[in-house]
Order: structure tokens, then sequence, then C-alpha cells
């Protein structure tokens, strides 16, 4: 009571794309009266019964809303249980005096003396804190929904952040393991019955790994797999939990910016092909996402760099100065706003395209380098023409200027020709995602083709 819930809630289910309801107003509307006169006519024993019959209701409904439950709800047994099979329940977290500020004057039956609201706080403090998850503000609210956890130091309290109890096989990179490995398992403690390497970089994400692991696993379905380094390490990792045993849970801990900030969000797990880069995948959403910015104090420049670009690419899709931000900040709000979209749009079928912005003339500036050119330079570089091609001059400038990305050193015909075959296309032109402003992504538009070709040639020196 007076954590902001009527405040929060509505903001949630929008950034979620979900209707919402809050169980006091059903139960309004079903009698005619306010809780406040429910309580003072019928006692708060009928209210409860009331209480409970809405909220089973309502979380019978399909698809599920953001709900709206007070802190008496929660007293019902029937109620718990059924939030435990078939919801997310999050506590939003406030202090006793920060609620009885809110509540003071509202006129609530439960918040007419200050004594006594305390002992109920403390009373419900310990049902409040049995929920699944928990969060101060909207974006923390988004991230508990994703199962992301944002701190520094949060690598060394894996152990209680990973659910559960089932035992845990670690999946990590080379150099990361050398770095990492040990501090993980220290945290995981006796959980841990198996640690696999694989290579660094890109290189990890083939059959070949996979199949090592698939093989040398021992995990039962119970028991689930942590896997810790850059995104490549956690494409091929959480791909064989995807498979392996036709899926076991996993929870990846991002160690490069780039993973932090996207890869390591949003349940889609890939390996290559000879033929091409992710091309077998599946999605598999984290049990749990552990991101502790700390860790990025090793990482080599370069590797900033690529996250860099894919951290100002979220801010121009948020329509914020992300990176004006301090560090954690802003991995916590790229994290969230990548997050929300996934959640959206689970399986892109939709929206998730937004995510894409930029990137259909740096993968097609990728290919023509032979992969020698890195993922964020040409990302970086990616931002200038669709920026430029959005009518965003301006725009095109400030990124410019924030990430400074060289011309690329490509052949034109090779890249235009790479640009014309993107697998995001749809066989005809090239579609691609634009900004009518920050914050306002138009996704599949289709340009002319000399437009999107001058584009192109405009980041090759
Ligand atoms: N699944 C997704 O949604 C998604 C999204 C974006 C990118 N990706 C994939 O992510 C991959 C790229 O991942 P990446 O850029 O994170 O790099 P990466 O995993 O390839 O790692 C790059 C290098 O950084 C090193 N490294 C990692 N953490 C470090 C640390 N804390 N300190 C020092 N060195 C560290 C690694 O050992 C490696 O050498 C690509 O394969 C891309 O396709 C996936
Ligand atoms: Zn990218």
């Amino acid at each position: 009571m007076g954590a902001g819930k009527s405040t929060l809630g509505p903001e949630l289910a929008e950034r979620l794309g979900r209707s919402f309801v809050s169980v006091d107003e059903v139960v309004e509307e079903r009698t005619g009266a306010s809780v406040a006169e429910l309580f003072a006519v019928r006692g708060e024993a009928a209210f409860r019964e009331l209480e409970e019959r809405a909220a089973l209701d309502v979380l019978a409904r399909r698809p599920l809303s953001v709900i709206e439950l007070g802190g008496g709800g929660l007293g019902s047994a029937t109620t718990r249980e059924r939030l435990e099979e078939s919801a997310f329940t999050l506590h939003l977290e406030t202090t006793p005096e920060e609620a009885w500020e809110r509540v003071a004057s509202s006129g609530r039956p439960l918040a007419r003396d200050r004594g006594q609201f305390q002992a109920l706080f403390d009373e419900r403090r310990a049902l409040y804190e049995s929920a699944a998850g928990s969060a101060r503000n909207l974006d923390g609210a988004v991230l508990a929904a994703a199962g992301v956890h944002v701190s520094g130091g949060a690598i060394d309290r894996v152990g209680e952040l990973v659910p559960g109890e089932g035992t845990v096989e670690l999946v990590a990179d080379e150099h990361v393991e050398t770095l990492l490995g040990q501090r993980v398992r220290d945290a995981l403690g006796a959980r841990v019955t198996g640690s696999h390497v694989v290579p660094a970089g890109e290189r990890a994400k083939s059959v070949a790994v996979a199949e090592r692991l698939w093989s040398a696993l021992r995990a039962g379905r119970s028991g689930m797999i942590v896997a810790l380094g850059g995104g490549s390490t956690l494409d091929v990792g959480g791909f064989v939990a995807a498979t392996y045993l036709r899926g076991v849970p996993w929870a990846p801990i991002p160690t490069t910016l780039l993973a932090q900030v996207d890869a390591g969000i949003g349940g889609k797990t890939a390996i290559d092909l000879p033929e091409g880069k992710n091309l077998v995948g599946a999605f598999h959403w984290p049990a749990r996402t552990v991101v502790d910015p700390e860790v990025l104090a090793t990482l080599p420049a370069a590797e900033v760099e690529n996250g860099r670009a894919e951290m100002v690419k979220t801010g121009l899709l948020a329509g914020e100065p992300l990176w004006e931000l301090e560090i954690t900040e802003q991995v916590r709000r790229c994290a969230a706003f990548k997050s929300a979209i996934c959640l959206r749009d689970p399986h892109d079928h939709g929206e998730r395209a937004q995510l894409n912005l930029g990137h259909t003339f740096a993968h097609a500036l990728e290919t023509a380098s032979g992969y020698s050119m890195s993922h964020g330079h040409a990302v970086a570089l990616g931002l200038l023409a669709a920026l430029r091609v959005s009518g965003l001059e301006g725009d095109a400038r400030l990124v410019d200027e924030l990430l400074r990305p060289p011309l690329a050193r490509v052949d034109r015909e090779d890249a235009w020709a790479a640009l014309a075959r993107d697998k995001k296309g749809d066989g005809r032109r090239p579609t691609l995602v634009l900004l009518e402003a920050p914050g306002k992504p138009r996704i599949g538009v289709e340009l002319e083709l000399q437009v999107v070709r001058a584009a192109l040639d405009s980041l090759i020196a």
C-alpha cells in the first residue's frame, strides 16, 4: 500500500504492450461501491473474499495483463498459489516512510493511523519479499520481468541471483575463463558440477563447438547452464541450452559491453554455418541474466567501441542521450529498453526489427570487408547512413562526433551486392529501419535504390 502501484502499473503495461487491470477497481465495478465503503459496510473479511474472487478471475484471463494487486490480497493462500502458477509477481519496493506519505491523506481504510500502518507493513513484509522479483521504478520493473539483474559486483553474487538449487554447468570462453571463471565458480559454490571452455570470439559459434558441449554436458533436466562471456559465448551457450534435452534453463553472464546492452538480452541464441552467420538458432529466454558493469574494466578498447555503437543505437531508438549517463546507468537503461521490446515481441515478428537500425548498411560493409571490420565500426557507419536517409543530418553529425568511425576501406560493388542480398530483406528491395525522429523508429521502409546506394557509398573511403 502506497508503493506507487497505481502510477507505475499503467506505465509498465504500456512498456510491455499489455492492458492494465486493478483488482480493487474490478471489485468496485462489481459491487458498485468503493473499497472504503466496502470496508465500512461489509467489513474487511467480506472485502477480502470479493478481492480474492476478482484476483482469480483476472488471473484466469489470457493474455495476462499487468495486474495491480493490493498487499492484503497476498493474504489469500489460493491467490498466492495461482500467482505462482500463472503470473510473474513483482514486489514494488518502498519504505514505510515513503508509503505513509503517499497514503496518509488518502482516506484508505488501513491507512488511518501511522502506528497501525507500520505494524501492517512489518507484518506483510515477508509476503512482499517472497515475490518472484522486486523493483523500485519502471526500468527496474521491466528488467525484473525480463529476468535481468544489473548491478556492480553482481558477479560475486551469482549464487543468490541464479534461481533454483539445481546443478550448474559453466560455459566460458578461454579468455574470460581465466579472468572471471573462478570468481563465478566460487559464487555458485557446490552447485557447479562442470566447467567447459570454448574458443574466444566468433569461432565459438560453430556446430563443432556445440557438438562438443552437447557431448560433455552431464546436466539433467533440472540442471542449468551458466554462460560467461561476450555475445559469442552466450550465443553458443544459449543455443546448447535450448537444444540439450530439448531445452534446459540457462543464465547468461555477459562480460562485454555489447553483450550487456544487447546480446545478453532478449533470448535469441545462435551458431554460424559456413554459409552465413546465425543461420541455426533458437529463441530461449534466460532464467536470469546477471549483468555486472564492473567486469568491463578489462575490456580492450576495440570491444568497448563495439558496445558503444549498440548503446548509441539504443539511445537513438529510445530518444534519449543514454551516452551521457554513467556506465552502470547506461547499461541498465539499454538493457531495460531492449528487454521491453523483446518482451513485447519475443519471436521477432514485428517491432523487434527496430533493433536493426543501421544494421542493413553495417552487414553490407562487414561482408564486403571479409569480416575484417569490427561490428561496432560497421554499426557506427550504418547509423550515420540510416540517419542521413531519414533526413536527420543533425543527429548523424552527433553520432559521428560520439563514435568517430573512420570510413570503410571496402570495394563499393562488393558492399552493394552484399546489401542487396541481406537476408533481412524480402528478396526485392532492401527494407530499412529509419527514424522519423529519435525515439520514433519506422520499420520495413523501402527506399529508392539510388538513395540507399548513395548512403552506402558515403560510408566508403
Ligand atoms: N543473441 C543476440 O541477441 C545477439 C545480439 C548482438 C550480437 N550477438 C552476437 O554477439 C557476438 C559478438 O559478441 P561480443 O561483441 O560480445 O564479443 P565476443 O563474445 O566475440 O568477445 C570478444 C572478445 O572479448 C573478450 N572478452 C569478453 N569479456 C571480456 C572482459 N570482461 N574483459 C576482457 N576481455 C573480454 C573475449 O574473450 C573475446 O576475445 C556476435 O557473434 C553476434 O552475432 C548476438
Ligand atoms: Zn549489432
